[in-house]
């Protein structure tokens, strides 16, 4: 496995790769989720590329940066039994040099959901992994179905630019009691970290509704405030019930959609969601 920092030592080593090559864009602090993209990954692909890089830009003056988990030993300790061919941890200069300013924007589905709560994240995101796709030269990419605004954006990014890359959206990964993994639950204290399972329970139950023929999407979108006003804990930020594709708000379900919501537990801000149809 190479470890590399800048973009010609990437380039140079992505040319020696002959053969199908998958890309996993990370920011680090890997857990079981990142793990599965990279396992799905090497099933589909000859060859495997994973990005290490907390990316400045999409993060707001006012969101955790600098508190950003980070751990690089351990990172390539818990990819080097999975057989990736390189693993690319480039700095903030080598991404950002002094100078910068070109960037990548999608416009109308960037504006709802997580993209009304943390202005210009999508920006920094389309940014980076165009970034991303252009030095490794994927021929798949891989992001988890929990983020899904962002595997949407990245879809529509890919398409609007002709990127001739695959978009493989995984399953969300979760713990034993439905929490999706991510890498800011570990700021969750005990009481947080159990109240945190409101956000499974409060999808659940919409989805419940669903699946007993309920397609009125504002019932869906009560029930889901219903469960999570019952946590103390949790503080809703927003729950949506939107069509999958243009992440518009819906009123009735015809076809696939996407419930979703961002609540904080204290001062962590979790998202989580779950497909319909
Ligand atoms: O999902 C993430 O970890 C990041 O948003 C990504 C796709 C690596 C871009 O920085």
């Amino acid at each position: 496995m190479n470890t590399l920092i800048t973009f010609s030592d990437l380039r140079a080593a992505r040319l020696s790769l002959k053969g199908t090559v998958g890309l996993v864009p990370t920011m680090g602090y890997l857990h079981e989720g990142h793990l599965s993209l990279i396992k799905r990954a090497k099933e589909e692909c000859k060859h495997v590329i994973v990005s290490i890089f907390v990316n400045p830009t999409q993060f707001g003056p006012n969101e955790d940066l600098s508190k950003y988990p980070r751990d690089l030993e351990r990172d390539l300790s818990l990819i080097t039994p999975l057989g990736v061919d390189l693993v690319w941890t480039p700095t903030a200069e080598v991404m950002y040099p002094s100078g910068y300013q070109t960037w990548v924007e999608v416009e109308a589905m960037t504006q709802p959901l997580e993209g009304s709560m943390r202005p210009g994240h999508f920006k920094g995101v389309t940014t980076v992994v165009a970034k991303l796709f252009n030095a490794s030269q994927p021929d798949k990419a891989y992001f988890g179905q929990k983020d899904a605004q962002q595997a949407a954006v990245i879809r529509q990014m890919t398409r609007d630019l002709n990127f001739p890359i695959e978009i493989v959206v995984c399953p969300t990964t979760r713990e034993a009691d439905g929490l999706a993994m991510s890498s800011r639950n570990k700021y969750l204290n005990e009481a947080e970290r159990k109240a945190a399972v409101v956000l499974f329970r409060s999808l659940s139950a919409a989805k419940e509704l669903y699946e007993d023929g309920e397609r009125d999407a504002e019932k869906l979108r009560g029930k889901m405030k219903e469960v999570l006003a019952a946590e103390p804990l949790a503080q809703m930020q927003y729950v949506s019930c939107a069509d999958y594709d243009s992440l518009e708000e819906l009123s009735e379900i015809r076809g696939k959609a996407l419930l979703s919501m961002a609540v904080f537990l204290g001062k962590t801000r979790l998202i989580d969601n779950f497909v319909l149809g």
